[in-house]
């Protein structure tokens, strides 16, 4: 299969809507995008990622009005949705709509949905006139993908297209929040927990596997080709470092060690260590607001695998 690189996000609605898998910039990370109404075109996501089918995906819709036709909301999602949408946040509401094809909640009675504020991933939804389910970019367990040629290096020639959108502003995947009936947060993510506690107050969080269906969760997730040391204070023989604040390295996340930057660099400064071949020490990371999120992140990518 040829992967055709494209610059109007009409065409990439009217290609999705026809079944085609068609990669797609969001404010977060570049999507793999699918009609989630489409089994053939959401089982081709799971084939081109080579990614385990029990995965559930997230679909984009273009407003809350869309999203409320496919899930029911509580009073606490509905706050959520109004304060933060459109915008990088997820969240996982039971399913009403029958016509989305299994395979997108890999058979679990809710769904995870979202409305990207990106105005070209606006204008892709609205082309395509269904919902779109839509992981990361990448083949399975690769560093998600922030620029239309990190998606171009990971699946050319196993997607249709790939619409050219620009570098993703917010860098990091969204901030996915269950109910059970309490909100509960399922991933660290672009939007940090403290903005969210502000709109609704404390969030339960649990990360234990068994508590979370969510494989974001999955120890080894966001993997360099190479080993990652976290909380390196220099670079050791071979290896190349990934500095924060102002500090000599190989590349810097934030010289101003401003997060909201830092989580903007992180995926690509890590595909651009990673394809340098040598094991990559990474600078330590705050542990507030976004930085929670990047040291996530960053845990995932260096766990042992
Ligand atoms: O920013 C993002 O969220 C990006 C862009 C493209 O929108 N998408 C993304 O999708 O990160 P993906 O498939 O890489 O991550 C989806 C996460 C997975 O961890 C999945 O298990 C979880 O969402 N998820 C999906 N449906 C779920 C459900 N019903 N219950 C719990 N977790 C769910
Ligand atoms: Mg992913």
């Amino acid at each position: 299969m040829q992967t055709t690189l494209i610059t109007d996000p009409k065409s990439a609605g009217i290609l999705l809507a026809k079944g085609a898998l068609v990669g797609f910039a969001t404010e977060t990370v570049y999507g793999l995008g699918a009609d989630a109404r489409n089994d053939t075109a959401v089982a081709r996501i799971f084939e081109a990622k080579g990614r385990p089918t029990f995965n559930p995906l997230i679909v984009h819709v273009p407003d809350l009005e869309a999203a409320q036709t496919l899930v029911a909301f509580n009073e606490t999602a509905l706050e959520l949705a109004r304060h933060f949408w459109p915008g990088p946040l997820t969240l996982v509401l039971p399913l009403t709509d029958k016509s989305l094809s299994p395979l997108v909640t890999a058979g679990l009675p809710t769904l995870a949905i979202r409305v990207p504020a990106h105005a070209q991933a606006q204008a892709v939804l609205r082309a395509a006139g269904t919902p779109i389910a839509a992981p990361s970019a990448n083949p399975s367990g690769r560093i998600s993908p922030t620029t239309s040629a990190h998606v171009m290096d990971g699946l050319s020639g196993r997607v249709d297209a790939v619409l050219e959108g620009g570098a993703c502003v917010v860098g990091l995947e969204s901030t996915i929040i269950g109910f059970e009936p309490a909100p509960v947060l399922l991933r660290q993510g672009g939007l940090s927990q403290d903005r969210i506690e502000q709109a609704i107050g404390p969030l339960k969080s649990d990360t234990t596997p068994a508590a979370v269906q969510a494989p974001g969760q999955l120890a080894s997730h966001y993997a360099p080709q190479r080993a990652v040391r976290l909380n390196a204070q220099a670079p050791e023989k071979d290896e190349v470092f990934l500095g924060f604040g102002p500090m000599t390295s190989n590349l810097n996340l934030s010289e101003s060690a401003d997060l909201v930057e830092a989580a903007a660099n992180l995926f690509g400064h890590l595909h651009q260590l990673d394809a340098l071949d040598r094991p990559i020490a990474v600078a330590p990371i705050p542990e507030i607001g976004l930085g929670r999120a990047i040291n996530d992140r960053l845990r995932r990518a260096a766990a042992p695998r």
